[in-house]
């Protein structure tokens, strides 16, 4: 597997890995995730199998944002065949691993009450409950706020 920076023009591809990974009513489409790649301190990480000249297939990606010395995890999907390999522990070290490069001390990120795999991916990643927003998602389930610490 490689990680590589995901671009704004790879959107569609994007789109498809997140359309796998997601129930439809949390599906993002090609033109939200290229404008956030687009926006100001938004960058994204693609997990590919292989690499050329042999064919890439790619397995997962996450987008974040940082700005004024914080940073947002935006989303994190990877293909569920390809789920429960480590794809993404290491999607999620190396976004977080970039914000600290852009300067941020802390990453935010919210996670779905029931999303019990990914909130066990965060917290044994070190992250801490900071908070819960009510009834955040569409199915009415709560958020919850967690922090990661970027510097001791
Ligand atoms: C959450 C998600 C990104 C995890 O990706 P993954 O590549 O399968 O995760 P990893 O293989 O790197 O697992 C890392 C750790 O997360 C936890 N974890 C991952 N999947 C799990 C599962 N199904 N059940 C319990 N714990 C799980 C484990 O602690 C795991 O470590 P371990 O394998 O050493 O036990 C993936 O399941 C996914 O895309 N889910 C749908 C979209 C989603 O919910 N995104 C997160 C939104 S906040």
């Amino acid at each position: 597997m490689i990680l590589r920076a995901a671009l704004a023009h790879e959107a569609v591809v994007l789109a498809a890995i997140h359309a796998e990974a997601f129930a439809p009513s949390d599906r993002w489409g090609a033109d939200a995730i290229a404008l956030m790649l687009d926006a100001a301190g938004g960058f994204g990480v693609l997990a590919l199998d292989g690499a050329p000249p042999f064919g890439e297939e790619p397995l997962g990606f996450g987008l974040a944002r940082a700005m004024a010395g914080e940073a947002e995890l935006l989303t994190l999907a990877v293909r569920p065949a390809a789920q429960r390999r480590g794809i993404g522990r290491a999607l999620f070290g190396a976004l977080a691993g970039q914000a600290k490069t852009f300067g941020a001390d802390m990453l935010f990120l919210e996670v779905a009450e029931g999303n019990l795999a990914a909130h066990r991916l965060y917290t044994t990643a070190g992250a801490m409950e900071v908070g819960r927003r009510r009834r955040y998602y569409t199915d009415g389930s709560d958020a919850l706020v967690l922090r990661l610490a970027l510097r001791p």
